[in-house]
């Protein structure tokens, strides 16, 4: 007889959140996420990776996976069960400790006024992780994943530590609950460049060594390439290009992954892009576009983009929503998860 398969550890299918702005005395909306499809394999830890610029939507996916914000429509289930109808005690007791955010700023997580380890042995109390005359060594070892030790953090406040030792305390305060799924919010992007490899380096050992997946949200696709086994592109709440990382990043097919890649300079993967482009004026525009999101700014741009929404094709072992693949490639259903892994 054969065996049930193993539900995935995430699956989000044509996940989308609606904000309402209010302008003047009427209300807008827009799609923060549209209709955002991938999935994480439960048998197979991965660092997957979510770039894109500024307000394309990255943090509100993010803050929808870790159960912060109610999703508008679309599928959002972690291991086969859909987070919105988790009970409060639920999420609580199961969910929160599977799935942990690691946040960008690690002196914005700690109170300037608490030790840091105090962090640590709390979250070991809440979720029972360890006897009281046993936290001391428990957290010694995770704190050892992170390349640290108890001993270098004890009695310690935040601004005893540098950035990059108090972005792994942080780290190994998500780690205390034995998660399967850590979930980092840009958690480089305030390090000095040279610091960044590490912090990246220790995601690929955590992911071997914890078989934990990393949902790796970030502006910096140097870091991305190192780090990531696959990628999804965002550009104003569509994922527009999403596959293996050598393969999106190495070749990138949709222009607008072109020009992310192209706008870095490689000598200096410091440099984001929006530091080089004011996006500001085109974001609300680039929203609510009828056709592609893109075409306004899109140099292989067509009528057609202009006119209709591009359907998700399969190119060159990669998703691509791009009417460029149209002729060559094969379109995937509406709400199959069928993406190249
Ligand atoms: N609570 C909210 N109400 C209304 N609009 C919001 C809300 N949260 C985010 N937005 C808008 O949704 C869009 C996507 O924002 P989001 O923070 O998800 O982008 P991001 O990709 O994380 O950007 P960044 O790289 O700057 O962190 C932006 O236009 C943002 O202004
Ligand atoms: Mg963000």
């Amino acid at each position: 007889m054969q065996q049930p398969s193993k539900p995935d550890l995430l699956r989000i299918e044509n996940l989308t959140k609606v904000f309402h702005i209010r302008q003047g005395f009427s209300s807008r909306q827009f799609h923060a996420v549209d209709e955002a499809t991938l999935s994480l394999k439960a048998d197979k830890p991965e660092i997957f990776s979510v770039a894109g610029e500024s307000g394309s939507g990255k943090t509100t996916l993010a803050r929808m996976i870790l159960g912060m914000e109610e999703p508008s429509t679309g599928i959002l289930n972690y291991k086969g069960r859909s987070i919105a109808r988790l009970s409060r005690r639920e999420k609580r007791s199961w969910f929160f400790k599977e799935v942990q955010p690691v946040f960008q700023d690690p002196f914005a997580t700690f109170s300037p006024l608490k030790r840091v380890d105090h962090y640590l042995y709390e979250t070991v109390q809440n979720y029972g992780m360890a006897k009281r005359n046993q936290a001391d060594s428990y957290i010694n070892e995770v704190l050892a994943q992170v390349g640290l030790s108890l001993a270098e953090v004890k009695g310690r406040y935040p601004n005893e530590l540098s950035g990059g030792q108090a972005q792994r305390v942080s780290i190994a305060r998500s780690l205390i609950t034995k998660p399967s799924l850590i979930v980092a919010d840009e958690p480089v992007s305030m390090l000095d460049a040279s610091l960044r490899m590490s912090i990246v380096n220790m995601f690929r050992q955590l992911k071997e060594e914890q078989q934990v997946s990393i949902l790796y949200i970030t502006h910096d696709l140097a870091t991305a390439y190192y780090a990531a086994d696959r990628i999804a592109v965002m550009l104003r709440g569509w994922i527009v290009e999403m596959g293996p990382v050598e393969r999106v990043l190495g070749n990138p097919q949709h222009p607008y992954t072109q020009n992310l890649k192209n706008s870095i300079p490689d000598v200096d993967p410091d440099n984001g892009w929006d530091q080089k482009v004011n996006l500001a004026d085109l974001e609300a525009e680039e929203y609510t576009r009828t056709g592609c999101k893109f075409a306004g700014r899109c140099p292989a741009v067509m009528d057609i983009c202009r006119k209709k929404v591009p359907p998700n094709y399969i190119h060159d072992g990669r998703m691509v929503k791009c009417f460029l693949y149209e002729d060559e490639a094969e379109a995937i259903h509406e709400g199959a998860s069928v993406v190249p892994q």
